[in-house]
């Protein structure tokens, strides 16, 4: 996409405090827009809990129709008390990612001045890399059944789906990434191969077979164990880890908190090719007790619209963002802790916003 196309963007502010942030979003992407100069149409839709409560189903037939007329979709948080866990998560938020094919799942963990991180020692200079996660396939296929279901030999499967494919978009999209990154320009693959010898050996064989084409990009890897106790230990040796769903999902809780918490990690669902609909979010949940308090953070949801900019060819404005966030975290917030703040989840936004 070129600066000069209208940038659509679909807005699902889903449940809980998922909307209050979302509000903070939109808030800055129209400031920015404003003094970049970027044409926009943005859209509300009002798919999460409440209207599964109201209506039975989850997505509508003709969401995605309608979803796939936009370049990407803002995502505040979905999770609803009163539905039973599961049904939104893959309702909502899988199925988007399935259904637009959005196979790369792109994870900054970048520790802002000022924020707090619990790693004794580590400041922004240490905590600074980020994490692709392969986003359609491993054990979030869905595959799998019971055997004898509520008997004494219940038999349960449930099966990890990785194709050749599936790795070397992905595998391949995180060298391109390490290459214009051009920072340490070091890509490591965390996998276990030496317990999945099957699926993971599929990932080390694509990985090195990619790397013939980087020579520029340093690789190594880790077993994801490992990468835990060095995630902890030396957060600046990583530049860019790419790596499988189901790790991928683990090890970026972990990246969330050492970069501050859930208040600031974002993360987008990207599908690169051409007139893909990506889908940009906060790491964390809807927070159902503080909902309508005003006191949750809405940096990580502005720090995914400058994700968005960026994956739409908007760079400038995205860093017209990063850099205001990071004057508002340095200069002006307290901590990043629900409630702790110094500010409403409004006044974070209207700050950020000065800031730009
Ligand atoms: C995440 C979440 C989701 C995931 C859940 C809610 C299905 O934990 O985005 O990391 O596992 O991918
Ligand atoms: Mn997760």
């Amino acid at each position: 996409m070129t600066s000069e196309k209208k940038l659509k963007l679909a807005v699902i502010g889903g449940d809980g405090t998922g909307p209050e942030v979302a509000a903070e979003g939109v808030k800055v992407l129209k400031a920015v827009a404003g003094l970049e100069g970027i044409d926009y149409e943005l859209a509300d839709f009002d798919y999460g809990g409440d209207r599964y409560l109201k209506t039975g189903e989850v997505l509508p037939e003709g969401a995605f129709d309608e979803l796939a007329a936009f370049d990407a979709i803002l995502l505040g948080a979905i999770g609803h008390p009163e539905v039973a866990p599961g049904i939104l998560e893959r309702g909502l938020l899988l199925k988007l990612r399935f259904r637009f094919d959005q196979y790369i799942n792109l994870r900054p963990v970048k520790l802002y001045p000022g924020v707090e991180t619990p790693l004794a020692g580590k400041g922004p200079g240490d905590i600074d890399f980020v994490v692709v996660r392969e986003n359609t396939e491993d054990l979030y296929a869905g595959v799998g059944g019971f055997l004898k279901k509520g008997t004494p030999d219940e038999v349960a499967m449930q099966t990890a789906v990785y194709t050749r494919k599936g790795c070397e978009r992905c595998i391949r999209w995180a060298f391109e990434y390490t290459t214009k990154r051009n920072r340490r320009k070091r890509l490591t693959l965390v996998a276990k191969t030496n317990v999945l010898t099957f699926g993971h050996d599929l990932w080390w064989r694509t990985f090195q077979d990619v790397a013939r084409e980087y020579p520029d990009v340093e690789t190594d890897y880790n077993h994801v164990d490992a990468c835990c106790m060095w995630m902890v230990k030396n957060p600046e040796y990583y530049d860019v880890i790419v790596t499988t769903n189901m790790f991928g999902d683990i090890i970026t809780d972990l990246g969330g908190i050492i970069q501050g918490g859930m208040g600031v990690a974002a993360g987008g669902n990207i599908n690169p090719e051409p007139g893909g609909t990506s889908m940009f979010e906060p790491m964390g949940g809807s927070a159902p007790k503080y909902t309508g308090k005003g006191v949750i953070n809405p940096i990580a949801t502005i720090a995914a619209v400058a994700m968005m900019l960026e994956q739409s060819g908007h760079e400038t404005a995205a860093e017209r963002v990063t850099r205001a966030i990071q004057l508002v975290t340095g200069t002006k917030m307290k901590s990043q802790a629900a409630g702790k703040m110094g500010y409403s989840t409004s006044e974070v936004g209207d700050l950020v916003c000065e800031a730009l």
